[in-house]
């Protein structure tokens, strides 16, 4: 079954990529945000699964779809029951800023193989995998860094650490430039660079700090498939995030996360594409009636990565042949 969602998944993420990316630079980011996830709602709907949104837009009361525990897809007799985690646009403000990075994500899964992660923040730690089992969490920053270096045989200042630029980030980018490490101050969207530190090219290593705990379980999802390596704990800061993580069923909320734990599915499929300039990713770029798309899908089980570059006709005219 996984093998024909593939393709599905692809078309999903293409739509919601293109419909955000026609608001690129805008300035108006729940326009954006809007955009991606109606589509993408669209072309779920669509499809012959039987699906519950686990990872969604927000709670039910606060999201009008795509909300946690929406169900979406045909639910035809035998249809593929599966759990769906989705960012319709991840990196909202650089879409409508028309900065680099924004993407459209999804994961699925078999029932269960998501966890149900609360709109939380999450504290992460995703390194190249030649340093899976040598880093700790909760280690001090230089020892992680110590560690990742002599992993993959560099030192310090071989390495480069994607951080969010975030205030609350000031003492672990003051430890981490210390350590002689170079640093890649990110403004949103930790979830591209996280796959960037499991593949070789994009020259990132490493993920540190803290970011939303939905976007921790993705990320999980995408390096299940890429055999990465993360840790990672939830971040309690006050009684509505006990609240929330009660809600979402979380057993024991101060545990280590490793991917099994974020991500326990053994049939998992990742798709992003990109809507704006990325590392990984080519952004949409529109042509006279129709748009060109850069999509990663990947499935675990059948241990694929593939590159889908699409060209769509968006006017039903004559599909343009393009050959660069
Ligand atoms: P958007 O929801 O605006 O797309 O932002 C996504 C994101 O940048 C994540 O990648 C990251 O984990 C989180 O937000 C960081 O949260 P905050 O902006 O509250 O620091």
């Amino acid at each position: 079954m996984h093998k024909l969602l593939e393709l599905d998944l692809v078309r999903v993420v293409e739509d919601a990529a293109i419909a955000s990316a026609k608001l690129m630079g805008a300035g108006d980011n729940n326009s954006a945000d809007q955009a991606a996830t109606e589509a993408m709602r669209l072309r779920l709907n669509d499809l012959n699964i039987d699906g519950r949104i686990v990872i969604g837009e927000g709670e039910r009361d606060e999201a009008p779809m795509l909300y946690i525990g929406e169900e979406v897809g045909t639910k035809a007799a035998g249809a593929p029951q599966i759990d769906i985690a989705v960012d319709p646009l991840e990196g909202t403000n650089l879409c409508s800023s028309g900065g680099n990075g924004s993407v459209t994500l999804m994961a699925i899964a078999e029932r269960g193989g998501l966890l149900h992660a609360p709109d939380i923040y999450m504290n992460k730690l995703i390194v190249s995998p030649e340093a899976a089992g040598k880093v700790d969490i909760n280690a001090p920053v230089k020892d992680n860094i110590a560690s990742l270096a002599k992993a993959l045989g560099r030192t310090a200042a071989e390495l480069v650490v994607v951080v969010l630029e975030r205030d609350r980030h000031d003492q672990l980018i003051k430890e981490i430039r210390a350590t002689g490490a170079r640093i890649k101050l990110v403004t949103d969207g930790d979830v591209m660079p996280s796959i960037a530190a499991a593949v070789h090219g994009p020259n990132i290593h490493a993920v540190m700090g803290v970011g939303a705990a939905p976007e921790g379980v993705i990320t999980a999802a995408a390096l299940k498939c890429l055999k990465g390596y993360m840790q990672a704990h939830f971040v309690i800061r006050n009684d509505e995030d006990e609240r929330r993580l009660k809600a979402a069923g979380v057993k024991d909320p101060s545990a280590l996360l490793e991917i099994d734990d974020l991500a326990p599915g053994k049939q998992i499929l990742f798709a992003a594409t990109g809507v704006t300039s990325g590392e990984l990713l080519e952004p949409v770029r529109f042509f006279a009636g129709g748009a060109r798309t850069n999509t990663l899908v990947m499935s675990l089980s059948e241990g694929t990565a593939r590159f889908v570059d699409s060209i769509h006709s968006l006017d039903g005219a004559r599909l343009p042949v393009i050959f660069r």
